[in-house]
């Protein structure tokens, strides 16, 4: 039974493309614990320590004190809502400086659901070629015709540009800020030249850079102080922030359009009340205190050859990949093989992500293994 099924997974196993989950037994902030051995985490998006974190938890439970429910039990177009969604969509909006916010219950429901809707019949995408699945998925499931440019290459994006632009009515173009598995940053500079230029609509995409990037944290576009620029951008909390969910903010008719035409937003429970509580104390009470943090987090990145806190080691070949990921994990670090498809062929790699937890010494060590 279930024959065409089971060829795929040996395919699969034989090519080293095989998933499955670990039984981690424990987590901090900084460690995983498997089979018995503490490992330090090189692969998480907990950057700032804010999530798996006793103290934290300990410290959210009292202040909140029983006031939020685990669950909404509805969408947030029926019942599923109260203050506290309202209250986190103002603070992103004076934060960001924008009129209006929507939160998604993840980075993936935003992305899937912005895309998807925000271009429709006789629009057109422009896409980063590197752009998360997320994105991706977004833009299949959308009635617009996309195209995918060279990764953060600006001359080809606006040949593409002139070439397709007069075609289509509405044209919109999308890009991660951090790339999530190069860890290298878009121009963004350029491609607000290119969106004021060719009248497009630009979405952001700062899951990775939402809480590191920026003096309040906000972002690249913080940093490059773009965010004016960006008609939308996106950030997630279920990375820096510790928590789960996402977020647009922009110019109202585009977000009341996302709440009125954002299938993944429409037709699915609403994140647990006690989730948009924790996201907005965090930000409102942890992430102003993380700035020096930050700043040291991405100076041991550009010490490593990286523009972010993402450092890239491209091995080439899948098996290279897992054997390297095994002498890490012998000497007490966890990080996981990036392969195919989510990452182009023969460039499996391993990336670390570093987190304020880690020191660059510990990044030394890893990186002196695997060479
Ligand atoms: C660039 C980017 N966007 C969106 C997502 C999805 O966010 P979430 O995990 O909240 O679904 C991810 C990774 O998970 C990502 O790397």
């Amino acid at each position: 039974m279930f024959e065409k099924y089971s060829k795929e997974l040996n395919n699969l196993k034989e090519q080293s493309h095989f998933r499955d989950i670990k039984d981690f037994e424990k987590k901090d902030e900084k460690h995983i614990w498997l089979n018995g051995q503490k490992l330090i985490n090189l692969s998480s998006n907990n950057y700032l320590g804010f999530a798996d974190n006793s103290e934290i938890t300990k410290e959210f439970l009292e202040f909140s004190n029983g006031k939020y429910s685990f669950g909404s039990a509805s969408a947030r177009l029926l019942t599923g809502t109260l203050p506290i969604y309202k209250d986190l969509e103002t603070l992103l909006c004076e934060m960001f400086k924008k009129e209006s916010a929507l939160i998604f219950n993840s980075g993936y429901h935003a992305n899937v659901g912005i895309n998807s809707s925000l271009a429709s019949k006789g629009d057109v995408i422009f896409s980063d070629k590197l752009n998360h699945a997320s994105i991706i998925d977004g833009m299949r499931l959308s009635e617009a015709k996309f195209f995918r440019y060279p990764h953060n290459n600006m001359e080809a994006l606006e040949k593409l540009i002139i070439r397709e632009r007069n075609n289509f009515n509405d044209a919109i173009i999308v890009s991660e800020s951090v790339f999530s598995m190069d860890g290298d940053i878009a121009d963004l500079k350029k491609l607000v030249e290119l969106k004021e230029k060719y009248n497009c609509i630009l979405i952001l995409d700062e899951a990775h850079a939402f809480g590191v990037f920026g003096k309040n944290g906000l972002g690249v576009s913080e940093t490059l102080e773009l965010t004016e620029k960006i008609d939308i951008i996106i950030g997630t909390f279920g990375k820096a922030i510790g928590s789960m969910g996402a977020f647009a903010v922009g110019d109202k008719t585009l977000i009341n359009y996302l709440t009125n035409k954002a299938r993944s937003f429409i037709f699915s429970t609403a994140l647990p009340p006690i989730s948009i509580a924790f996201t907005k104390w965090i930000i409102e009470n942890k992430l102003p205190k993380t700035f020096e943090k930050r700043t040291n987090m991405l100076s041991i990145g550009k010490k490593f050859g990286s523009d972010s806190h993402i450092i890239p080691v491209i091995i080439g070949g899948n098996r290279e990949t897992v054997e390297k990921c095994n002498i890490l994990y012998q000497n007490g670090y966890f990080t996981l093989p990036i392969r195919p498809p989510t990452v182009p062929e023969g460039t499996s790699r391993l990336r670390l992500s570093l987190t304020t937890e880690i020191t660059e010494k510990e990044i030394q060590d890893a990186i002196s293994l695997v060479k």
